[in-house]
């Protein structure tokens, strides 16, 4: 039987195709980039032209690594960034360049949607989901406003990843995990809330079937055949927004284990098994993978990303020893850090770069470096980067144990560049209090998820529990009892900050 499966993950730096046979090895793997553009400052686009052109560079270079024949291939699974808005028109075409996950241009809108519906309250009742800046809905209402022509052409709201799967031949459809990522779709129903399309002032029709991620969305047609080199008719599975599959990938679909990907976002989540209230909306309440899983995420927007700002605007003098001596500059910097001590000595760094999500949705809120003196120096600085995303990551694991009194969290299987740094592992141990484990193949991100999920779709194995099973464990940190009493005091700090902070920072946004 065949017993192949490939992976695309449409993310936002590039395309990443991969290829992994029946043990889950990861056989080819493919990589190709794009660039992001920002036409003002808070705003953030892409061409979704680009997302196809990597996806067919990446297909046809993995299948030339691999050489195995296009028989034993069984189907393909996506991954992509969630929340962008693709809009297309009735010839199928892309109306105006794609608004992205991380783009703040639409507080108004959320605003205006919120209110109609009651308060966030009112929302959540018909969502399960407050509305964030991020979600696709608000940026609808956007075009809708600032663009009338655009949005009197759009007759499809798609995601990222489902735009490839269109170009492959797939339908115009989306997932329920990328659909959940609206703010207009009833999570637990998994289906379109008419209400709250309708209170939001949006055409129904624009919203295309959500299909659960493991079904099959359509066959590769003759055309991307031709241009991919995959087996025409060979079947597209939906996929899912990467926050979710790249989660289930890493086997995150029990409660009581927690995934944390330590990206340029950084994702917190939990699978829960049976719907679970999202109090005030601070979470993100998606439905997951598989019917009758959902997934409780939070998003810290600069986590990751933080980190390599850090290591653009700071570090100037590391990245060329980096380079001199042929080292990787993070690798470099991670052993810096060591030399300060866990907590920092009182200073604390807060990660709201891009503004922020959870557990504080607020794109005014900014990063700082808070209690600095004489005596600090570049690696407490270095090590405070870390500490404070860290922290921010267990304030919004804090929020998903909270939904329910029955969770024990027991375990954190952490993902994401971050996971490289054996400093970063033993911080997240110290800081969450449980073990830190590392597996192999969560290093190929949502590509391996996705992959994973369409071979549950397509028969390969009979659940996602069964898929993920047995993960090789690649590495093991346990809390150290010292170190988590230092990072307690240091949390604490670090949690009174926000507040003491919030008119400061509305303030300081009147002077952009
Ligand atoms: C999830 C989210 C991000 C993007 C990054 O809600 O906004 O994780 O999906 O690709």
């Amino acid at each position: 039987m065949a017993s192949y499966l490939l992976g695309v993950d449409v993310g936002t730096t590039g395309t990443k195709t991969i290829l992994i046979d029946g043990t889950k090895r990861v056989v080819a793997s493919s990589t190709v980039e794009y660039p992001m553009e920002t036409p003002q400052p808070g705003w953030t686009q892409q061409d979704p032209e680009d997302w196809w052109q990597a996806a067919m560079q990446s297909i046809q270079a993995v299948l030339q690594k691999a050489a195995v024949p296009q028989g034993e291939i069984l189907g393909v699974g996506f991954s992509g960034q969630m929340h962008g808005m693709v809009a297309l028109d009735r010839d199928g075409l892309v109306v105006r360049p794609a608004i992205l996950w991380n783009d703040q241009r639409t507080q108004a809108q959320c605003d205006e949607i919120t209110q109609k519906a009651g308060g966030a309250e009112g929302l959540v009742k018909l969502t399960n989901n407050r509305m964030l800046t991020g979600y696709t809905g608000g940026k609808i209402l956007w075009m809708k406003q600032n663009e009338p022509e655009n949005y009197a052409k759009t007759v499809a709201v798609i995601c990222p990843k489902d735009y490839v799967r269109y170009r492959l031949g797939g339908e115009i459809a989306t997932d329920v995990s990328d659909a959940s990522g609206f703010g207009l779709f009833n999570v637990q129903r998994r289906a379109w809330s008419d209400e709250a399309i309708e209170i939001a002032g949006l055409r129904r029709s624009l919203f295309q079937k959500a299909y659960e991620s493991y079904e099959v969305a359509g066959r590769v047609s003759a055309e991307a055949a031709a241009l991919t080199g995959l087996l025409e008719g060979l079947p597209l599975t939906a996929g899912g927004g990467d926050a979710v599959i790249q989660t289930s990938g890493s086997g995150i679909v029990r409660q009581g284990v927690l995934g944390v990907v330590l990206g340029t976002s950084g994702v917190v989540a939990m699978g829960l098994e049976g719907f679970k209230p999202n109090p005030n909306g601070e979470l993100q309440l998606f439905c997951s993978n598989e019917s009758g899983l959902w997934h409780g995420i939070g998003v810290t927007l600069a986590a990751g990303g933080s980190y390599r700002w850090f290591r653009d605007q700071l570090c100037g003098a590391q990245a060329k020893k980096a380079e001199e001596e042929g080292l990787d500059v993070y690798d470099l910097l991670s052993a810096e850090a060591e030399g300060a001590p866990a907590g920092c000595g009182g200073l604390v760094f807060l990660p709201y770069l891009s503004g922020e999500r959870c557990p504080y949705p607020d794109p005014d809120a900014r990063g700082v470096f808070f209690g600095l003196g004489l005596e600090h120096g570049h690696a407490h600085l270095n090590r405070a980067v870390m500490e404070g995303v860290t922290f921010s990551l267990r304030q919004v694991a804090e929020r998903i144990y909270s939904t329910d009194a029955s969770i024990k969290p027991e375990m954190v299987i952490l993902s994401g560049g971050g996971a490289r740094s054996a400093l970063w592992r033993q911080m997240t141990a110290d800081i969450f209090g449980l073990p830190v484990v590392t597996i192999e193949g969560s290093g190929e991100g949502g590509a391996f998820g996705g992959a994973l999920v369409a071979g549950v779709g397509l028969g390969l194995w009979k659940s996602l529990a069964e898929a993920t099973g047995a993960p090789r464990e690649a590495t093991r940190n346990l809390p150290r009892p010292e170190a988590q009493a230092v990072y307690e005091r240091a949390y604490a700090l670090y949690s009174s900050l926000y507040g003491a902070l919030a008119p400061a920072f509305s303030a300081a946004a009147a002077l952009r």
